[in-house]
């Protein structure tokens, strides 16, 4: 890639989280070849290691936490969000004043992600450009714009009214209101609240999205009209940039037990870096992984509530169990036919990627928008809603892996596993607009 002569700097500032860190480092990465320097602001727990040696170059700051890791449990997703957008505005305002005395002019711009909006009060005193990363979907920024306009009241009230629930939201065909991500993450109205600060708040001169113009045609050209300025559809940023970062130690050898097995005949299972699953769920789960007669690969995390023993001594004996996965590896390997994933945004861009169908478990919000992309718009895959019960998880392996559909479904996946990789080699959709944002943080000026 052809490098600037004069070197800029970039602030980033991720959201805590796997699913957050991972995507915004990359971008990090992709704009270091672009001949930025780049800074990382973040808060002490799910962190980087400012030793990280995938980073050389990357200056790595820690403010002061003003809210401690165990809040995030206590308070859940939406509140914890909401409180500390709240308290972190003067340490992260103190942290930029510090970078201005030690890098001058020389700062382009504060990249955040859009659930860390305080960041907008310190680019606004220091009169720096600011531009949101939205590591979700398009679709779902989509529908947080949406949600961000409407009338709490009203809104509440319609989701009593079955008839209303069934209309597709105007413009984001083939989404349903009763689809719109705002259950499960806790009350409706503070969710609702969430969307508005996140929207509210902003006043940055572009969006970058970790998605492909091919995945999410018509969402992006809602959104491009809605918001007013220059949306940048950059992903999937796991094959633009160099490897990521993963927060976690990866246990490889689950990479010779896939070298074990048939082609295409192993499920891996991964509910990403937050979610677990009841006992009851994991058990009726583990049953119909073994009634099914299919090898599975299944991340169990750390801390996540132990197998009956009964069970974990049949599962060990037709499935191998880790506690973190290299999951891209894992996914590009020719033994794996299939993914059962929770449906977070980076798990479903990287199983598109490598044309893998995937059996759909969302548990929450804008993973239930991914789960209807999967299995409706692209039909890549299978949804289980409902009960897990042994007989549902049997048959979905079976639909994914074994039966007639489970080719069509592999047919399409590796259509649009190409279409992705296209886009980001020279010249399509990815690539050109990481040169035209590149172009834009050159001459953007407050
Ligand atoms: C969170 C939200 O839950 C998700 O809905 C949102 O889209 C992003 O933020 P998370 O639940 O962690 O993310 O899911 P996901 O987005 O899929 O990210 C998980 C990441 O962890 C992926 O990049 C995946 O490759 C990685 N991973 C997961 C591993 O490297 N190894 C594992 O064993 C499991």
């Amino acid at each position: 890639m052809e490098k600037m002569n004069t070197k800029r700097r970039i602030v980033l500032v991720p959201a805590p989280g796997q699913g957050h860190v991972t995507p915004m480092m990359q971008l990090g990465k992709l704009l270091d070849l672009k001949g930025f320097s780049i800074t990382v602001v973040q808060g002490h727990f799910n962190q980087v290691s400012s030793s990280s040696q995938k980073f050389p170059g990357f200056q790595i700051v820690t403010i002061p936490e003003s809210l401690q890791e165990s809040e995030f449990e206590r308070l859940g997703p939406i509140e914890f969000l909401l409180k500390l957008n709240k308290t972190s505005k003067a340490s992260f305002k103190d942290c930029i004043g510090h970078l201005m005395v030690q890098h001058g002019n020389d700062i382009a711009c504060i990249i955040y992600d859009e659930f860390m909006y305080f960041s907008e009060a310190a680019a606004k005193e220091f009169k720096l450009p600011s531009v949101v990363i939205n590591t979700s979907s398009a679709t779902n920024q989509a529908c947080r714009t949406f949600l961000s306009k409407v009338n709490a009241e009203k809104f509440l009230a319609n989701m009593e009214d079955p008839q209303a629930q069934d209309k597709v939201v105007e413009n984001l065909h083939p989404l349903r209101y009763k689809e719109l991500p705002v259950s499960d993450m806790g009350p409706v109205e503070r969710v609702l609240d969430l969307c508005k600060d996140v929207v509210k708040e902003r006043r940055a001169f572009a969006v970058i999205i970790n998605t492909v113009s091919c995945l999410e045609n018509s969402s992006l050209a809602w959104l491009d009209q809605e918001l007013g300025i220059p949306v940048y559809p950059l992903g999937p940023l796991h094959i633009t940039a160099p490897p990521p970062s993963s927060l976690r130690e990866e246990d490889m050898s689950c990479i010779e037990w896939l070298n074990k097995q048939k082609p295409r005949s192993v499920i891996y299972i991964s509910l990403g870096s937050v979610l677990s699953m009841k006992t009851k769920e994991v058990s009726e789960m583990a049953l119909g992984l073994c009634d099914s007669n299919q090898p599975f690969l299944w991340v169990i995390r750390q801390g996540s509530e132990p197998l009956p023993e009964e069970v974990s001594k049949m599962v060990s004996e037709k499935g191998y169990i880790v506690k973190w996965a290299p999951q891209m590896e894992v996914l590009a390997h020719p033994a794996v036919g299939g993914f059962w994933s929770h449906c977070g945004w980076n798990s479903t861009l990287e199983s598109v990627t490598e044309g893998v169908p995937m059996i759909c478990r969302p548990f929450h919000g804008e993973q239930k928008l991914n789960a209807i992309y999967i299995e409706s718009v692209w039909k890549i895959g299978i949804q289980i809603e409902g009960e897990v019960e042994r007989g549902v998880v049997e048959r979905a392996v079976k639909r994914l892996l074994v039966d007639e559909e489970s080719a069509s479904m592999r047919e399409r996946a590796l259509v649009l596993k190409e279409k992705v990789k296209a886009s980001v080699r020279n010249g399509g959709s990815s690539y050109n607009a990481l040169d035209e944002f590149v172009k834009y943080l050159e001459k953007v000026e407050l």
